[in-house]
Order: C-alpha cells, then structure tokens, then sequence
C-alpha cells in the first residue's frame, strides 16, 4: 500500500468516526496480523478489501481479516483484534440507511414522482457507491462491582442498550436490565461462582436470542433453549431475539378463525380465535393449568403448533404438564420451556419471552401457534425481587412501576397477520394466580386490561363439582365470537339464555316460591345445561360432539334423562353416535351452520340414541347407566337394530 493510499484510508476512517487512536493502540498488542470480523450478514469481497485497507493503514502494517458469518447475531459486525479487544462496527446497514434516508427525502419532496423513479434511484445509488466503514464504538468493557443473587451490578458499560447481552470474564452472559447511576443491573444467565468483583464484562452488540423451529417440537427447553431433557442437542433452523416489537395495526387482520379447545363450556360461551390474547385467571388448584393443557392437546390434527411456558413452576407441576401431554400425543407439536423456582432469576424473567418468540416463528412463516405462560403472577414477583435487589423505585403492592408494560410489551405479540404478512397468527394464554379471587390486586387488574378477555374460575363452583369451574357470568371472549365455528353458534345463544334464566330462578326457588308449569320446564333445562358443562380433565371433544351434546340439551331433548345421569348419558351417546352413525357426524362436522338438514341430522342421532336407551335403563335408570356404559350400544344393536335404523336413514343420510 502506497503511503497515500495508506493516509487516504485514514482519512476515511477518521470521517467516519472511526477511533484511530484506541484501533491503534489494539493493533499494537496484537501478535501477527490476523483479525477476526464476526458478521451477520455475508460481507461481499469489495467490502472487505476496502475494510482490511482501513485497518491496514491504522495499523501501519498487513492486516489479514477473517469473516466469520454468524447469523445469531443481532444486527452489523463485530471485529475482535487480538484476545482482548472487540470493535462493533456496523458497515452495511447505515450506509443502506443512508441511502434509504436520501430516496424517502426526495419522494417526499417530490423528486421521484413514481415508484419507478424511486426504484431507479435506489439501483443507480446502490451501484454506484460504496459502503463506507464505520465504528460505532470502541470495545466497551465495564468492571463488575457487586455479585449476588443472581445479579450484577458493573461499571464502566457506557454505551450498552436495554436488554443488551454482556459476556462476563469465564464466558457468562447476563442482560443489561437497568441503569443506576453510573452502573448497569445485570440479570446473570448462568451461575454467579465464577464472576468476580473487579472481572471484565463486555458488551456483545445484540440482544439475547434464542433457537426456534420445528427442531424444537416435542422439546423440553430451559429459557435460553437449551435441551433439558437429555434427548440430545438442537439442532435449530433459526434464532429469534426474545424481545421484539409487536406487529403493528397495519400489518395485522381480524382475529376470525376458531381456535377449538375442545371444552364445551369454553367453546360455546367464550370462544376463542386465532391470535386472541385470554387470560386464565383464578385461586390456586382449581384448573387452570389444566384448560391451558386441554387446549393445547385439542390442537391434534389441527396444524396449530404449541409452546407451554412454565415459570417458576415446582418440577413436580412440570412433570404433570409434561406427562398430561405425552398421554395426550400432544407433545410431537409443542414445546415446553421450564424456569424453575431454583434457576436464577433471570431465567424466570426470560421465558415467557422466549416461549414467544419460539410461537413468533411459526406465525412469521405464515402458521399459527399457541402459547401458555404459566403463570404471569410468579412472574412478576420475580420481576419485584430482581428490581428489589437493584434497588429500583416501586409502586402498587411493592411492584415496579413498569411491570404493566413487561406483560403489555409479551401480550401485544400475540397476533393475527395480515395476508400480505402470510397470515400467520400467534394465539396467547396467560394466566394468572389470585389470592381468595381477588380480582382488584395490582397483577390481575394489569393482565386482564391488556388481554382480549378472561376466563374466570371459581373455588366455590370447583369444590361443588362443577369443572371446569368457569364462572360463566364474569368470563367473557372479547374478539373470539366473530371466530366462533357458526353451527355452535347458534346453538351457544339459546344456551346462555338458558343459564341465565336458571341462575335467576334458582334464586327464588331457594326461598320457597311456587312454581308453575313454564318455571318448572325452564329449572329443568337450566339444571341440565348446567351439568352438561361439566367435563372431565384432559378429554377435549370434537366440535361436532360439542354441537351434538349442546344441541340436545337446549332443545329440550334430555329434559326427561336424570341430572345424575346426564354424565354417564353423555359418554354413551357420543360413542354411540360414532360408532353407530358416522354419516350423520360426517354431516354435522363439516356443516357449516345449522341447517334444516344439519338439525334432522342431530334430532335423529339423539332420538335414536334415547330410543335404544330407554328399555336399557329399567326401574332404575343411573345405576344401568354407569354399569355398563361401555358395553351398552353393542349389547343392544341386535335387538333395537331396526328400530334404530329406521328414523337415522331417513332424516340424517339423506
Ligand atoms: N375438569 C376437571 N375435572 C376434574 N378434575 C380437574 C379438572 N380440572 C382440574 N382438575 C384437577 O384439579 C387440580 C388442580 O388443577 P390445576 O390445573 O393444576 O390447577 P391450577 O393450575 O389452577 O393450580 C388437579 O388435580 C386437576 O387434576
Ligand atoms: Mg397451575
């Protein structure tokens, strides 16, 4: 290199902000020539010629440099001179920024009259010039101050973003989580024994990122992606930063497309869509991880693909999840990311967002998943205890004041795509723990404002019996009716009515009122609806078993079954239906609302049912009901066989 050519680099450098004196003075420690440019993106050999030329002339000698692609990266290029300096240089993207910048400039002066115009300007531009060389900052090394409880806190980091990934001396991570002062609150993100007080930490550029993609389906995860469940390493498609903006209004459509969850209380009367946001929310041990794993295991055979969060968790609750879902043959599509109550903090904090991200990708390819966080309470008293030992200002109940934006900023994500945007959709479930349904604390009041809706569950009703305990009254689908399959929809409106006439008059028949004929009808039916809600844990149904069931009941059609038997009823009548009249189901599952044919279907499968029922059940209907429900429709094919056959042909068939 000539010594013009050499000072003209140096110029070059110098423009561009580039610190000659601190690059020299890492150039001077470095052994031989080589240097090494970690880059997300592939760097094209002009670029690098004109980047080694640069380097070269500050170093007043040869310098080799390697690239070596990272795609995991967050964003530029990052030069490591030696063991001991890192320069953050981020050539490509400014100067396409750059040139992005002058194009919109003159399209909103009017310059580029058309898209042609514009497009032609941008080629002339992009071909024309060279990307210059730029240095963000000079490596950015702090010194830790204090260490503990799964906390840092460093000096020196003067530059380092919200978020950011640092790299502690022994190959730590941590997140840059707040400022103080002149020092930066580090969450660590593995164990503390090996950082010192005085050790080096660095700053790394981006953000924390984790694997994502169909590698990790029928995976158990901790926060950071990593296997934890001795089946072998990951192998993933692609990285995702755990914290991202939110589609934004354009780029979203309405949430329009049911997402089934099998539970007929929740199907009927708080439907749910495809990038919905319902929150769960209730005391402890009355079903609430227990609907999130039913709705997970009724995504069989739909496409949808799931990833259960389980935060601050105990192991064993893990373990039930876990076992929930294999039996289920739920696992092969969901991934299962655990923080437990013993990792350190910063694990807790992460996996929500991680859990998210491992949804966003599939919605970004134009797929739909579903997330669970289980549960938001734990994990904002982990964010209370992290902010307590870095000493933050706090409000409400002792939380800092910007926990609601930590749950806002998961929510928002959750989202239906627009068409251009693939269509994709990411449907989320938080839950929520109250303390004796105490829906005015700080955490639930947050969490149910940015969510589209709750399912509220209730002790009271879950000791009676009544599971799912939902409280129909409170719980609500804000977004999720327009979603709602229509053949259930039309049987869903007669059913709340009849819920809430029962509730009313139960009232009164507590107290000892008459009751005439109307009233009597209209106890029964409530009665019967009431008890047809109820559903055993981990048994999902079809829509068009839910359509049947709930059809039957509004209709009046199993006013004369007793209410004791009606659960017994219930099993028998749908492996009934299937086994013994499939064409009729067949009408029903694909209609797509209730048509006079889709009614005859469901009058006729109930009728006949019924009809082979009734000698079945003698004297003494809920004991022959529950001695045999299995055996029943077997048994009695032989006998009842015409009588069956008759009706079912004529109005379902045909
Ligand atoms: N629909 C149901 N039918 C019967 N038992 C249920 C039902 N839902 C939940 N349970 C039982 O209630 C208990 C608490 O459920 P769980 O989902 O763990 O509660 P939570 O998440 O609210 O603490 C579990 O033992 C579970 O098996
Ligand atoms: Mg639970």
């Amino acid at each position: 290199m000539t010594a013009e050519r050499r000072d003209s680099a140096v110029v070059v450098a110098v423009q561009a902000g580039l610190d000659v004196a601190a690059l020299r003075r890492a150039f001077e420690e470095l052994d031989g020539s080589r240097v090494v440019l970690l880059s997300k993106v592939y760097l094209d050999e002009t670029l690098v010629r004109r980047l080694t030329e640069v380097l070269s002339a500050v170093a007043e000698r040869e310098i080799h440099v390697d690239v070596k692609v990272n795609p995991t990266m967050d964003a530029g290029a990052i030069l490591l001179v030696g063991e001991e300096h890192r320069v953050v240089l981020d050539p490509r993207s400014k100067w396409v920024a750059g040139i992005q910048r002058s194009a919109v400039e003159r399209v909103e002066n009017g310059e580029l009259p058309t898209p042609q115009d514009t497009y032609e300007y941008l080629r002339d531009m992009l071909t024309s010039t060279e990307p210059e060389v730029s240095v963000e900052e000079l490596l950015d090394t702090g010194s830790v101050a204090e260490v503990g409880d799964g906390i840092a806190t460093v000096t020196g980091l003067r530059d380092v973003g919200s978020q950011e990934l640092v790299e502690f001396a022994g190959g730590i991570f941590g997140i840059a989580f707040t400022l103080l002062g002149d020092r930066v609150g580090c969450l660590l993100l593995g164990p503390e024994e090996g950082i010192r007080e005085g050790g080096d930490v660095v700053r790394t550029g981006h953000l924390l990122r984790v694997p994502v993609g169909e590698a990790l389906r029928g995976r158990i995860v901790n926060a950071l992606g990593l296997p934890i469940d001795g089946k072998g390493s990951i192998v993933p498609k692609a990285y995702l930063p755990i914290e991202r903006k939110a589609p934004g209004v354009v780029e979203r459509q309405p949430v329009n497309v049911p997402l089934h969850t099998g539970m007929k209380v929740i199907d009927a009367l708080v439907p749910l869509g495809r990038g919905q946001r319902e929150l769960i929310i209730g005391d402890r041990k009355i079903g609430k991880t227990t609907i999130a794993v039913d709705t997970i295991l009724s995504q069989r055979d739909t496409g949808v693909a799931c990833v259960y969060a389980a935060i601050g968790q105990k192991a064993s609750s893990v373990e039930r999840v876990v076992t929930s879902l294999a039996e289920g043959g739920a696992l092969d599509f969901t991934t299962i990311v655990v923080a437990l109550p013993n990792e350190p903090p910063a694990f807790r904090h992460v996996a929500p967002y991680a859990a998210c991200a491992m949804g966003e990708y599939y919605m970004e390819q134009g797929g739909d998943a579903l997330v669970v966080y289980d549960d938001l309470s734990k994990h904002a008293v982990t964010y209370r205890e992290m902010s307590a030992l870095l000493k933050r200002p706090v409000g409400r109940e002792a939380y800092p004041g910007d926990i609601f934006y930590v749950h806002s900023r998961l929510l928002e994500r959750a989202a239906r795509l627009s068409d251009e945007r693939g269509g994709g959709s990411l449907t989320a479930l938080p839950i929520v723990e109250t303390l004796a349904g105490d829906l005015s604390a700080f955490i639930p009041t947050n969490v149910i404002s940015i969510s589209d809706g709750q399912m509220m569950l209730d002790t009271a009703l879950f000791n009676e019996g009544t599971r799912p305990a939902m409280d129909v009254g409170l719980s609500v689908s804000r977004v999720g009716g327009t979603a709602q399959a229509r053949v259930l929809k039309q049987v869903a409106g007669r059913l709340r009515i009849d819920l809430a006439q029962y509730q009313e008059m139960a009232q009164f028949v507590k107290f000892g009122a008459e009751v005439d004929a109307a009233t009597l009808e209209q106890l029964t039916r409530g009665e019967r609806c009431r008890e047809l809600l109820k559903q055993a844990q981990h048994a999902p149904l079809a829509l068009e078993h839910e359509v049947l069931i709930l059809f039957g009941v509004v209709e009046g059609l199993f006013d004369a079954v007793d209410v004791a038997d009606l659960g017994a009823m219930e099993r028998e009548l749908l492996e009934y239906a299937d086994v013994q009249q499939p064409e009729a189901m067949a009408v029903i599952r694909t209609a797509s609302e209730v048509t006079a044919e889709v009614e005859s279907a469901l009058r006729a499968v109930i009728a006949a049912f019924l009809e082979r029922r009734r000698p079945n059940l003698g004297g003494t209907p809920p004991a022959a009901g529950t001695a045999a429900p299995g055996d029943m429709p077997d048994a009695a094919v032989p006998d009842m066989g015409p009588a069956v056959a008759g009706p079912m042909s004529s109005g379902a068939v045909t």
